[in-house]
C-alpha cells in the first residue's frame, strides 16, 4: 500500500484487466477515489482519457499484476479470463483476483478453483447496474467468496459504489444471483418487444401503448415480494387469480400473435409450464405455484 501525505488511510494500487466499457467505469471509479490505477486491455487503444487523468497504461497482464494489489479483471466472459491469466505468467504473491465477468455460477466455482490451485486469492462477483452507475450510490455489486479476502478488498472496492454486498464463501453465489436476475431482465425484454409488435400489429401506436404498457412495471415490486412471502411458506391461494385464469389469458395472445404471423414459441413454452401445473391439480391456485412445478420437474425433488 501506498501512504499518501494528504490522507491518513493507504491507498491499494489497483490494476483494471480489460477496457471494455465497464472495465473503462471501474477504472475511473478508481481513479476519482484517487486510488493509483494500472489498466491493460487486449486490444491497445482502448483506455479513452483514463491516461490523462493519471492510469498507467501497461501492454502486459503480467506487468498490470505486478503494478496492483488488487487486481480486476472484467472481460467479456470466462473463457477470455481463463486465456488471459493461463497465458500471463504473472506472480500472484500479495495479489487479490476479483473477477467481475459475468457468468454462471459453475463457471465462477471453476475459476475459484483454478485460483486456489495457484495460491491466488479470489473473489468472483457480478456487477447489477450499468456503467453510468459506476462510481456512484445507485451501483450494486456482489460478491462471493473467501470472507478474508472480502474483508481484505472492502475498503477499496468501496469506490465502485455504496452497494457492494458479499454473499459469503461460496464463490458461485455471486453469479447465482446474476443468473437469476437475467432470467427476469431476459424475459421481460422479450415480452416488452413481443407486445410492441403485437400491439403494432393490431394497429395500435406506440407512445400509446407505452403509456398504460408502464403500468405493468409497476405491479411487479409488490408482486416479487408476495410471491417469495407465499414460496417460503409453501402457500399459494388463488384468491387474486388463478393458474387456471392465466391459462386462458396467455391463450388469448398467443392466439392473437400467430394470426399475425408473430412467433409466439416464447408464449406456447409458458403456457405448456402452465398446462402442466393444471394437469397436476393446481389450477385454483396462485401463480407462484409454477416455481415448485419447475423445481420439481428439474429436481424430482420440489414441494409441489
Ligand atoms: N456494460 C455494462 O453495462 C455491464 C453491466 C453489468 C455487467 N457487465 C459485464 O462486464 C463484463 C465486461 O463488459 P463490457 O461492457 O466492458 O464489455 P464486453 O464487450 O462484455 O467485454 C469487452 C472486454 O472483453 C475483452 N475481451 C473479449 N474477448 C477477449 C479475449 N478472448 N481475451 C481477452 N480479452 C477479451 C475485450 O478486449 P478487446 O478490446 O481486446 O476486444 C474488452 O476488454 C461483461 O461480463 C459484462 O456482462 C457489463
Amino acid at each position: 500500500m501506498i501512504a499518501t501525505p494528504h490522507e491518513s488511510a493507504p491507498l491499494t494500487p489497483v490494476t483494471v484487466l480489460g477496457l471494455g466499457p465497464m472495465g473503462r467505469a471501474l477504472a475511473s471509479a478508481f481513479l476519482n477515489a484517487r486510488q493509483p490505477v494500472t489498466v491493460w486491455n487486449r486490444t491497445p487503444g482502448k483506455a479513452g482519457d483514463l491516461p490523462d487523468r493519471g492510469a498507467v497504461v501497461v501492454d502486459s497482464v503480467q506487468a498490470a499484476v505486478r503494478a496492483g494489489e488488487v487486481i480486476i479483471v472484467c472481460l467479456i466472459d470466462y473463457d477470455a479470463v481463463r486465456a488471459t491469466l493461463e497465458d500471463s505468467r504473472a506472480d500472484w504473491t500479495n495479489r487479490r483476483l476479483i473477477n467481475l465477468t459475468s457468468g454462471e455460477p459453475a463457471q465462477a466455482r471453476q475459476m475459484s478453483q483454478w485460483a486456489s490451485a495457484r495460491g491466488i486469492d479470489y473473489l468472483d462477483g457480478a456487477i447489477l447496474t450499468p456503467t453510468p452507475t459506476i462510481g456512484t450510490p445507485a451501483a450494486a455489486v456482489l460478491l462471493s467468496g473467501s470472507h478474508d479476502v472480502y474483508e481484505s478488498v472492502r475498503e477499496t472496492m468501496n469506490a465502485v459504489g455504496s452497494t457492494v454486498t458479499h454473499l459469503g464463501d461460496d464463490p458461485g453465489q455471486a453469479s447465482a444471483y446474476e443468473v437469476a436476475l437475467l432470467d427476469i431482465f431476459a424475459t421481460s425484454v422479450n415480452g416488452i418487444v413481443h407486445a410492441f409488435a403485437l400491439a403494432s400489429a393490431e394497429g395500435i401506436e406506440p407512445e400509446r401503448f407505452a403509456a398504460l404498457a408502464t403500468g405493468i412495471g409497476g405491479l411487479l415490486p409488490e408482486m416479487i415480494t408476495r410471491f417469495a412471502q407465499q414460496i417460503r411458506a409453501d402457500h399459494y391461494p388463488g384468491d387474486r387469480s388463478t393458474i387456471a385464469s392465466a391459462a386462458s389469458g396467455i391463450t388469448h395472445v398467443i392466439n392473437t400473435a400467430t394470426s399475425h404471423g408473430i412467433d409466439a414459441a416464447m408464449l406456447t413454452a409458458a403456457k405448456a409450464v402452465i398446462d402442466r401445473a393444471v394437469a397436476d391439480g393446481y389450477g385454483s391456485e396462485g401463480l407462484a405455484r409454477l416455481t415448485t412445478v419447475l423445481h420439481k420437474e428439474a429436481t424430482g425433488t420440489g414441494t409441489a
